[in-house]
């Protein structure tokens, strides 16, 4: 949450800061602000609400400066205001800051005996204060944020100009991701790549622990106590055209179409036609870490969450081996029944989500081995884990996960199919056909990306509706879940997703014409106990929207609306789903006037608890 851009080079860094920021959006978007540095002053400009409005306050300014610093933000502590947004300020300080100060109170409080004011509710401005205070002991720059850093407790990236020693931008890392660019003559520091994909693709990722001293030519990165640790530089593979809109109205309709090809990209290399070879190429496991897995505990957040609850259906039904699904949130603070024959598989596109970071932490503490499936590399998650499979989706902007949840499914049904085979649960043929099918799928997802325009028909139709109801049984229960969780974070609309069943131990009770029931009827051995569904929805007057399989009259007729999928089976089922539900929701949010990209309250990737 909260996106940081720094520059130091020889060009005006205004424009460069407001761009990165752009790119960052993703990441919050309650008010933004930046600050130069020139002739040894610093001016600053921030503002409420998005990107534009601080565009707006700059315009025809003359913000001039080859250094500077700048934020976009997800509230923490105190409202979106002009006073809270970032950067944050002292005499010879600017700061800007991603995380949480756990004991600002009590720093305050110090800061305030020691005469300093405050103009902000929040958490973040203890550190130019605290900077501050210690430059007027005749500390460095440099030696007055270390021994800041060894006084504030709680999660950071934190990136610092300071005019009493100008060009140099110090940043500092504590569990919230930063990355340094490195440019010809220019450097860069950022939240993540797709801010510095226009100017370099060159980049050192910091760990925990990592402050950066940053100048036009040069970097060094040290630990908190100032001793040089070394990080090797890694060339990023995603172009800065991947992180644009390429003529979308939003980037989730440009992600929802994308899926065809980063599926391809999650497949390439690791699945052979004929042979049925499974490769799973950042992963060596041995014959001696397959048999020694006696339990598989997925966790994850939101819409990986979702992909958790399908991967169960697959590693269960062919590679057998039990399977627990928790919540990130969830499972940190029970006592989990984890040990050295469980293998963890955490599931995250960012790779920096607060929860599954500290689940990861909790189970390495009780000895499973971890295996993460995630989009961004070099991201915290994978660095923490034993086994990475990295999705290669490519970068995803829009705040609704689309393209990372199909890759992610890819994904888990590799693994379950890996481990199916080294553990000789199914046949060779059954290998051979899986393999098949899943390299099947990117012509398949491709045709069912055409069902859009049946979406359409049914967005005219519903959607004013304030409430929906989502309904799918086995593994297409998930994607009901998915569905809702799609419709209510874009475009505000309550939905509810159940297991087909459960319909009549309650929700039955909500069904009238006035809320739509979205219905995943396309198969599955569970087929006519949802047909039932259908038929005691219609009898109540409900208002059914039927995913289905093409031309299937007998739930044409039973249905409002349908919205049609090619005809799949029940592996790639739950993958082939959910792309109606995403077009769904996209066109629902469209038609209401929602901000699809950046809906309200929300944030990319949620670093903290
Ligand atoms: O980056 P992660 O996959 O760890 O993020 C988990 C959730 O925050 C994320 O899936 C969230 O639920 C999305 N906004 C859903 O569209």
């Amino acid at each position: 949450m909260c996106g940081i851009m720094g520059y130091v080079g020889n060009r005006q860094a205004a424009g460069i800061l407001i761009d990165g920021l752009r790119r960052l959006e993703y990441r919050g978007y309650d008010s933004t602000g930046i600050a130069v540095l020139h002739d040894g002053a610093i001016a600053l400009e921030r503002s409420k609400g998005k990107l534009a409005e601080l565009e707006r306050k700059v315009a025809g300014q003359d913000l001039r400066g080859t250094i500077g610093i700048g934020h976009t933000r997800w509230a923490t502590h105190g409202k979106p205001s002009d006073e809270n947004a970032h950067p944050h300020g002292s005499e010879h300080v600017v700061v800007v800051h991603n995380g949480i100060i756990e004991n600002y109170m009590e720093l305050r409080g110090k800061l305030i005996e020691a005469g300093f004011t405050f103009r902000s509710e929040t958490d973040t401005e203890t550190i130019p204060l605290l900077i501050e205070y210690h430059l007027r002991n005749r500390l460095s720059f440099e030696e007055a944020v270390l021994t800041t850093l060894s006084e504030i407790e709680g999660t950071f990236a934190l990136v610092m100009i300071s005019s009493a020693e100008p060009g140099k931008i110090i940043a500092a890392k504590n569990a919230s991701p930063l990355i340094v660019g490195i440019g010809k003559n220019e450097n860069f520091v950022a939240s993540d790549i797709p801010a510095l994909l226009s100017h370099t693709r060159d980049v050192a990722i910091l760990e925990d622990g990592d402050v950066a001293v940053i100048t036009q030519n040069s970097f060094k990165i040290m630990d908190f106590s100032g001793k040089t640790v070394p990080r090797k530089p890694t060339h990023i593979t995603w172009s800065r055209v991947m992180a644009e809109k390429e003529g979308f109205k939003h980037f989730m309709l440009k992600e929802i179409h994308e899926q065809p090809r980063a599926i391809i990209d999650t497949l390439r290399g690791r699945l052979t036609e004929g042979n049925g070879h499974i490769v799973l190429d950042e992963t060596e496991f041995t014959d001696a870490d397959v048999a020694n897995v006696e339990r598989i505990v997925l966790v994850a957040c939101g819409t990986s969450y979702h992909a958790a609850l399908v991967a169960k259906f697959w590693i269960e039904g062919l590679a057998r081996i039990p399977v627990e699904v928790d919540l990130a949130s969830e499972f940190r603070y029970r006592r989990p029944c984890v040990h050295d024959r469980v293998l963890f598989v955490s599931i995250s596109q960012s790779g920096e989500t607060a929860d599954t970071l500290a689940a990861i932490d909790e189970a390495k503490k009780l000895g499973a081995k971890i295996f993460s499936v995630c989009n961004v590399v070099g991201s915290s998650i994978p660095r923490k884990s034993d086994h990475v499979f990295y999705t290669h989706a490519g970068p995803e902007i829009g705040v609704a996960s689309t393209k990372a949840f199909t890759t992610q499914l890819v994904a888990l049904a590799i693994l379950a199919l890996y481990l199916a085979k080294r553990r000789n649960t199914l046949d060779r043929k059954e290998i051979r056909d899986h393999v098949h099918t899943l390299l099947g799928l990117p012509l398949v997802i491709e045709q069912t990306l055409k069902s859009s325009e049946d979406a359409l028909r049914v967005t005219d139709r519903f959607f004013e509706a304030e409430h929906f109801l989502y309904l799918g049984r086995g593994s297409s229960y998930p994607i009901a879940l998915e569905g809702a969780l799609k419709l209510k974070e874009i475009s505000y609309i309550h939905a509810e997703g159940y297991a087909g069943g459960e319909m009549k131990h309650g929700p039955i009770a909500l069904i009238d014409e006035h809320m739509p029931v979205v219905v995943l009827a396309s198969g599955g051995p569970t087929l006519s106990k949802m047909v039932s569904n259908l038929e005691e929805v219609r009898a109540r007057g409900g208002n059914i929207i039927a995913v289905m399989t093409e031309g299937d009259e007998r739930i044409q007729k039973l249905s409002t609306a349908t919205i049609s999928i090619p005809k799949v089976g029940d592996f790639i089922r739950p993958i082939v789903e959910v792309v109606p539900l995403q077009f769904l929701a996209y066109q629902i949010a469209d038609k209401r006037g929602t901000d699809v990209d950046q809906p309200r309250n929300l944030a990319k990737s949620v670093t903290v608890e």
